[in-house]
This record gives structure tokens, C-alpha cells and sequence, in this order.
């Protein structure tokens, strides 16, 4: 019977956590943490993500604002709403949802959030620390897997990873992570030749490449702890990358989703909030 890695109870466990920092501040009187979520358009799986994000800064007792911006917004009056909330005292973390409507540059949007506002770890600051091991903000998937790792205690030091997916968001920032936590780290995308033989030999495989149920257990083996980052509608239901019926009987542990990697994400975007705002705060 293999371990269930459950992101629900492990996210709820840090709300907890976070919770009790709020009643200190609000005893101190002092002003609350505040995220504020950029919407650029109506895409209905974006909204659906970022009201996600507000519920979860109500939970804990953060303050939380959605902007809304239309799809057909240029990128300059976008950047402008950017450096608004950079100078913005009452302002801690600010995260633009993406991806943006087509013909908006993402990049040029994220490059213009102060790195220290950048509670999603996407400014290139935030990236080079991470390739530097250096303290700054990581993107808050990649971040929440290794959470959950570690508080299963799955050992990091010198085990074999392998991430499937290299993307901007998740891949790349979560092969670099785990590298630092001394992991030898494979990445194995769309190119890769034969790739179950690759996660055959890892001791951690972490899903990210957002196709629906296509690790079976062909790719696995006894020994595999796995983490599935895919949030995939399939008939209006939510799979991940990995075909959990297929492989939970054969590895050592699995996140399922939903209530695996997903509330670690959100979680994690409040724990890199109130470390903004601590660092802000100068403490
Ligand atoms: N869209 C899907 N996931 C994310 C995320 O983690 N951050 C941002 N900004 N957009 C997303």
C-alpha cells in the first residue's frame, strides 16, 4: 500500500500555522499582509484560480484584492496598474495571472513588479537567486512540492529526481529547487528519447507536463515517490498527469489530484505573501 502525500491536510496544516502569526499581528495592532491578483481578461479557468487565491487569503486573515482588467488592455496601461501597487505601502504581494490574452507581453508585465512584491517568483531577480541558491521569492509550485516532500520526510540529499516538464512556471524553477536541496536532478520533456527508462531509475518523479493520465506504471517502479502536478478537465473532471489507479498499488507514495499538489500552490503564494511582508516590514 503506498503513501498518500496529501496536499489538502498538509496545505491546511500551514493555514493553521498562518493563522496564529495573524492573531499575533492583530494584537500588535499592526496592519495586515495584502496580496493583490492581476486579471487581464475572462478566461474562466484564470478566474476560477484567482478567486481561489482571495478565498484562501480570507481564510487565514489577509487582506486580498482582484483586479480586474479588460482582455483588450495594452500593455502599457497594464504596467501602469503594476507600478501603482509597487508604491503602494499598504501593498505586499503582487501576482499577475497568466497567461495573459494573446499579443500582451508577459514578460515585460512581470519584469516591471518590484522583485520584493514578486510573491510568485517570476522577476528575473527572483530567478536569478534561485539559480544562485540565493534567498528570494520561488515560484509557488515548485515550492509546494518540496514542502510536501519534506513533510512526508522524504529524503532529498542524494536522491535521483526527475521532473517531467521544463516550463517557466513549474519545470525549470522546481529542477533548479530541488538541485539546491541536493537532489541530482534529470529533466526529462516533449524531446526526451524513451523516457520511462529515465523514471525507472528515479527515486522522486514530479509530473508536469499536462497531459492527462499518461504516467502508468510502465514509467514507475516500487521505490518511486510521486508528485503530480497536472490539473487536466477531462469530461468536466479534474486528472493529473499521472493514471493514479494504474501505479498507486505499485509505488512507495503518491499526491493525488485533486487535493495533492493544487492547495500546496496556494498555500505556498500566502507563505511567500506574509514573507514579503516581513521583509518589507523589515523584520
Ligand atoms: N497560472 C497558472 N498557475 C499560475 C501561477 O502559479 N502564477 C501565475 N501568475 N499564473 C498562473
Amino acid at each position: 500500500m503506498s503513501i498518500l502525500l496529501d496536499g489538502k491536510q498538509c496545505a491546511l496544516d500551514i493555514e493553521n500555522l498562518l493563522k496564529s502569526q495573524i492573531d499575533l499581528i492583530n494584537v500588535a495592532n499592526q496592519r495586515l499582509p495584502k496580496l493583490v491578483v492581476i486579471l487581464v481578461g475572462t478566461n474562466p479557468a484564470s478566474l476560477s484560480y484567482v478567486t481561489n487565491k482571495a478565498k484562501a487569503c480570507n481564510r487565514v486573515g489577509f487582506l486580498s484584492e482582484i483586479i480586474q482588467l479588460p482582455e483588450d488592455s495594452t500593455l502599457e496601461s497594464v504596467i501602469e496598474e503594476v507600478e501603482k501597487l509597487n508604491h503602494d505601502d499598504q501593498v505586499d504581494g503582487i501576482l499577475v495571472q497568466l497567461p495573459l490574452p494573446k499579443g500582451l507581453d508577459a514578460k515585460a508585465v512581470i519584469e516591471a513588479i518590484d522583485p520584493n512584491k514578486d510573491v510568485d517568483g517570476l522577476h528575473s531577480v527572483n530567478v536569478t537567486k534561485l539559480v544562485m541558491n540565493e534567498k528570494g521569492f520561488v515560484p509557488c509550485t515548485a515550492k509546494g512540492v518540496v514542502t510536501l516532500l519534506k513533510t512526508y520526510n522524504i529524503p532529498l540529499q542524494g536522491a535521483h529526481a526527475v521532473v517531467l516538464g521544463r516550463s517557466q512556471l513549474v519545470g525549470r524553477p522546481l529542477a533548479q529547487l530541488l538541485s539546491n536541496e541536493n537532489c541530482t536532478v534529470t529533466i526529462c520533456h516533449s524531446k526526451t528519447v524513451d523516457m520511462p527508462k529515465h523514471t525507472r531509475m528515479a527515486d522522486i518523479v514530479i509530473a508536469a507536463i499536462g497531459r492527462p493520465k499518461m504516467i502508468t506504471r510502465d514509467y514507475l517502479s516500487e521505490k518511486t515517490v510521486v508528485v503530480d502536478v497536472g490539473i487536466n478537465k477531462v469530461d468536466d473532471k479534474l486528472v493529473g498527469d499521472v493514471d493514479f489507479e494504474n501505479v498507486v498499488d505499485l509505488v512507495k507514495a503518491i499526491s493525488p489530484v485533486p487535493k495533492g499538489v493544487g492547495p500546496m500552490t496556494i498555500v505556498t503564494l500566502l507563505q511567500n505573501t506574509i514573507d514579503a511582508y516581513h521583509l518589507r516590514n523589515g523584520n
